[in-house]
């Protein structure tokens, strides 16, 4: 399909989706992850912690969530009489993949007493095993605000973790799991890219890896990154992130050169796209306020019991 085929789809789908999001009363809530179409159409567009916040306020009687299972899961942990819809059921995510449930019982338990803190990228079954949850929004906060001498467990990313232990100074157990998107970008093409582009300043989200956080002017949610675009008087950043950033990053400054950083294999492959945020599309978008399927539906004791973490991370405040 060319870009003049996929518009004229994309737009006849858009008045569909706007004529069942009123019937409906439903709000569409969008990672910065997903394809601009979506991003077009969502009434809140954020990062994981923001999405997490409009999740838990919202008056809508409808939540389609464009984003992953983690994400959908979390607004129906907050919000349990609204209907969550997510596109795509099969939107998992390879971070929380890499967190088994019955592995992480038993981790957990050749640890005792110690504080879990968990990345919102997990699923229900392992929030429901933790403390508090964190967003790569508030995680150094709330690692920061536990007593120096409470030893505390780390999971499920290996990369955000390690990275926090280096800000706080705390030596954190971590669980060793890791996202395949911030994991595949290239040290060596990443530097060869600086080298055409001295000037430009690299930023990254936490979930890269430490040889490329060394390289990073800046390290930030994907929240903050845009902030940063926004905020800082240099004209050309590389953007170690997944690459559906771009879209909303170079709304505010048409100006600015923003260069996706170079994955391993990007001759072969666009591995700097999350293949599981990208499952979601506006035919799906548009068929599932139809259907009102696929539904989240959560088992009411493990809900709750995920609710309390959850909880606490939004009593987190985001840095300004
Ligand atoms: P944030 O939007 O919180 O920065 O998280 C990025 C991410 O990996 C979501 O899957
Ligand atoms: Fe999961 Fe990584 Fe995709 Fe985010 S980008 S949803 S952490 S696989």
């Amino acid at each position: 399909m060319n870009t003049i085929e996929k518009t004229v789809i994309n737009t006849s789908l858009s008045e569909k989706i706007n004529a069942l999001r009123k019937e409906r009363n439903a709000v569409i809530l969008a990672h910065y992850y997903q394809e601009p179409a979506i991003q077009d159409i969502a009434d809140y567009v954020g990062d994981s912690l923001e999405l997490a916040r409009w999740a838990a306020t919202t008056n809508a009687d409808v939540i389609v969530f464009a984003g992953v299972l983690f994400m959908a899961e979390t607004a129906k942990i907050l919000n349990p009489t609204k209907t969550v819809l997510l596109p795509d059921m099969k939107a998992g995510c390879s971070l929380s993949d890499s967190c088994p449930p019955t592995e992480f019982r038993a981790f957990l338990d050749a640890h005792p007493n110690h504080i879990v803190i968990s990345y919102i990228n997990c699923s229900i079954e392992i929030k429901a095993m933790s403390d508090i949850i964190c967003t790569s929004s508030n995680a150094e906060q709330i690692i920061n605000s536990i007593p120096k001498e409470q030893p505390i467990i780390f999971a499920p990313d290996k990369n955000l973790g390690a990275y926090l232990a280096d800000k706080t100074g705390r030596d954190l157990v971590l669980w060793e799991g890791a996202c395949m998107v911030h994991e595949a970008f290239s040290i060596d093409k990443l530097l060869d890219l600086h080298k055409e582009f001295p000037n430009a300043d690299i930023i990254a989200h936490p979930e890269s890896e430490a040889h490329v956080l060394k390289t990073a002017s800046f390290i930030g949610s994907t929240a903050a990154m845009i902030r940063y675009v926004n905020d800082s008087p240099n004209d050309q950043f590389i953007v170690a992130t997944e690459a559906g950033i771009l879209h909303r990053m170079k709304q505010d400054v048409l100006h600015k050169t923003l260069i996706p950083a170079p994955s391993v294999a990007d001759n072969t492959c666009a591995c700097s796209e999350c293949g599981y945020m990208k499952m979601n599309t506006m035919q799906k978008l548009y068929l599932c306020l139809k259907n009102n399927k696929p539904e989240i539906i959560l088992d009411e004791e493990m809900r709750k019991r995920a609710l309390i973490p959850m909880l606490r991370c939004l009593d987190y405040k985001p840095k300004p």
